[in-house]
């Protein structure tokens, strides 16, 4: 079995070490031979540390895709295009496809997965979620009659790691990511990883394939990690509470989906509260199964390249039987917009500390219905205050009862308005704790 790889950076080149590494076992386990026999990479002259000869390289990807003698072809180039044509290309070639691109599977998925039905071969991507750790196959698969109601994930480790550091070192959100990327764990520019973009492909991916939905990158509502403070730290792990950055996929009685992607107080006992570092987890709720917790590196060459792998053998093994995995056809989903959510959430307010201001406060909670669960006035909390007391202002922390999402943004925005209230810090979600 003769495999093309696009792309031979992180992922590629691990992928194609593991190939040569582990052919033989494989071969004994599967009857199939596979070889890396093509790569194409944008630039020929870099050092590269995978032993093949020169003239399996190439920088027109089309070539490999092309090529009679390639099988089936790993796109590990990333983005959309030339990405998107590529796989389209191959797919149409009768050559079955594995990606670890998430951006193109959160933004094309469903046209790529109606191709490769098409043609009659695999497009297989488990890679695209939560790099090294197994999701996709056991909801395919293990998970296939389950009635999935939610998926909580933390499927971004940059965000993980930064959030531990916090927590743990008492670090500030700017060390913890200055940190993040002087380990090559965040980007120069962090947008997509701290504003919550990344893990919303991924979020959107977990929801087409867990509710049989059409949903993508777009239906994805996000809030960041950037405003998270030491004090929510120190409040969250008082109350016995991590903050951690969560996608979500949820479906409803009325089989509308909401997915998004938003820090979120996880209490100290779920399982997801306790992964750390730059470690993923996802967390999935089903009828019959109950709780499962799928938990490992969410990134990095050989992690991902792991998973990478394991869907080439699964292509292979089915190019060699003529069939393929469907996933079926999709209809779009009807997604239930996030203001109609209902949660409980943590607020963190700095007001005037003077009589009378946490009846107003209260009294504009009341007036829109968001009934409040407990409350806490700390004029000397733990980002060191002082001179905030110094200058009359005490903070308030409220948590909630549920309440509607858009009740707690009206709420919001008549507190901004109240000349009482100095500012208002971060808005929580709370997850409840499982069954
Ligand atoms: N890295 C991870 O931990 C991780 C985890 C999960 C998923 N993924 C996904 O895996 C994919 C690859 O990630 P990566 O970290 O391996 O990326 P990378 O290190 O940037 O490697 C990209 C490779 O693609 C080649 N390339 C780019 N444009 C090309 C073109 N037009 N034609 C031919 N080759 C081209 C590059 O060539 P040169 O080497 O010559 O520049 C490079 O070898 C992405 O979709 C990413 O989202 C990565």
């Amino acid at each position: 079995m003769n495999i093309g790889v696009l792309g031979c950076g992180n992922v590629g080149a691990a992928l194609i070490q593991l190939v040569g590494d582990s052919s033989d076992e494989i071969e004994k386990r599967t009857g199939l031979r596979l070889e890396v026999t093509r790569v194409a990479v944008r630039s020929l002259s870099k050092e590269r540390d995978v032993e093949l000869p020169a003239k399996v390289f190439t920088t027109d990807a089309s070539e490999v895709v092309n090529d009679p003698a390639v099988d089936l072809v790993v796109e590990v180039i990333g983005g959309i295009e030339p990405a998107r044509q590529l796989v389209l290309d191959s797919l149409a070639a009768g050559k079955p496809v594995v990606t670890a691109n998430k951006e193109l599977i959160a933004n094309h998925g469903t046209e790529l997965f109606a191709a490769s039905d098409d043609a009659g071969v695999d497009l297989l991507f488990e890679a695209a979620v939560a790099g090294g750790v197994p999701f996709i196959r056991p909801l395919r698969e293990s998970l296939v009659g389950e009635d999935v109601s939610r998926v909580m994930g933390i499927v971004n480790g940059t965000t993980n790691y930064i959030l531990t550091k916090m927590t743990e070192e008492g670090w500030t959100y700017a060390e913890a990511l200055a940190e993040a990327q002087s380990l090559g764990y965040a980007e120069r520019d962090p947008t997509a990883d701290v504003e919550g973009f990344e893990a919303g492909a991924k979020a959107a991916i977990i929801a087409t394939i867990a509710f049989g939905k059409k949903v993508v990158a777009g239906d994805v509502s996000h809030e960041g990690i950037a405003d998270i403070s030491a004090t929510d730290i120190a409040f969250a792990n008082r109350l016995g509470y991590q903050i951690k950055l969560l996608g979500i996929a949820e479906q409803f009685d009325d089989e509308s989906i909401a997915v998004r992607v938003h820090p979120a107080m996880v209490p100290d006992q779920h399982p997801l509260a306790s992964v750390r570092e730059s470690f993923n987890a996802i967390f999935l709720e089903g009828e019959a199964v109950g709780e499962l917790m799928f938990f490992g590196r969410g990134a990095g060459g050989f992690p991902t390249a792991s998973a990478v792998l394991g869907d080439t053998v699964d292509a292979a093994a089915n190019l060699a039987k003529a069939t393929h995995a469907s996933l079926g056809s999709f209809s779009k989903a009807k997604i239930r917009p996030i203001d109609d959510l209902h949660y409980r959430y943590y607020l963190n307010l700095e007001v005037r500390d003077r009589p009378g201001v946490l009846a107003a406060v209260a009294n504009l909670f009341g007036k829109h219905e968001v009934s409040i669960h407990s409350m806490e006035q700390d004029p000397l909390v733990a980002d060191g205050s002082q001179d905030a007391q110094d200058a009359g202002l005490a903070r308030l922390i409220f948590i909630t009862h549920e309440a509607k999402e858009s009740d707690v943004r009206a709420t919001l925005h008549e507190l901004r308005g109240l000349e009482a209230v100095n500012s208002i810090g971060s808005v929580l979600r709370v997850i409840e704790n499982p069954d």
